[in-house]
């Protein structure tokens, strides 16, 4: 049973500096064990939130990151829906990340919606990301799954996390760490992205969500666990799972202050 570390701040500017807070304990922590820092990213209004204190701090290693995207869309990096392209505005234009640690995926590799492809819930740009994860993770030796450092989820209002969705197919996925999908409810339709093995062997998780257009979904996920909602799937077998809400997103939920 993963007992949740849930913190709930009064503005989303007091969630950020705690949100850079761990983030640079877990970066220092990871160097200092295994030489790097291994991290994955979300979309939507995440990388503002993340990058808004952090992107200040002087006493992180940036050189010793190798960043991963826990999903990404299929539209070009230059494209305000990549979230490769908002990660870079909203963090990675501001710190010294060398480029070749930033692990994207390659739109230009994407095939025309090969519906054999979905079933077998791959596609070229899938695989070449997969083999970017592999290059990083299993060089040395073979593993199962890789074991991120930090994974930084978002959550949708209907419980998706990642582009992992509510009733898909790929709930069940336990072979591949990443898969593409054609038909996410959430445009754009096209992506990639970690399997839920994947994110439930990274050493720590966190889950960050804002503004009262969560509420419901969050008394959903830690109220009803017989939802099965994608994020109510994330029990990281391992390691530490957190949530990071403001008061406005938390203002349903029994929480200790
Ligand atoms: C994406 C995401 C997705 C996102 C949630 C929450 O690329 O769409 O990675 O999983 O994190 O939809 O998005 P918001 O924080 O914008 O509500």
């Amino acid at each position: 049973m993963v007992h949740p570390i849930v913190k709930s701040f009064a503005t989303s500017n007091e969630l950020s500096v705690s949100l850079a807070k761990l983030v640079t304990e877990l970066s220092a922590k990871s160097i200092e064990a295994h030489d790097r820092f291994t991290v994955g990213i979300s979309g939507g209004s995440l990388p503002k939130l993340l990058g808004a204190d952090l992107k200040h701090r002087k006493d992180i290693k940036w050189d010793k990151w190798e960043v991963f995207f826990c999903d990404e869309r299929i539209v070009p990096l230059d494209h305000e829906d990549s979230n490769y392209f908002v990660c870079k505005n909203e963090l990675f234009d501001h710190v010294p990340i060398p480029p070749e640690k930033i692990h994207t995926i390659k739109p230009e590799l994407a095939s025309d919606n090969d519906p054999k492809n979905e079933e077998e819930a791959t596609d070229p740009v899938s695989v070449e990301y997969e083999q970017q994860l592999i290059d990083v993770f299993a060089k040395a030796s073979s593993i199962k799954f890789p074991l991120f450092d930090l994974l930084l989820l978002g959550v949708g209002p209907d419980g998706h996390t990642c582009s992992l969705f509510p009733g898909h197919p790929l709930l069940d996925e336990n072979v591949l760490w990443v898969a593409y999908i054609g038909d996410s409810p959430k445009p754009p339709p096209k992506r990639v992205t970690l399997t839920l093995p994947v994110v439930n062997h990274a050493r720590n998780v966190a889950f960050v969500a804002t503004g009262s257009g969560k509420q419901d979904i969050l008394y959903q996920i830690f109220e009803d666990p017989s939802s099965n909602l994608p994020s109510q799937l994330v029990k990281p077998v391992n390691g530490k799972l957190y949530w990071f809400l403001d008061d406005a997103a938390s203002s349903k939920l029994n929480l200790a202050k």
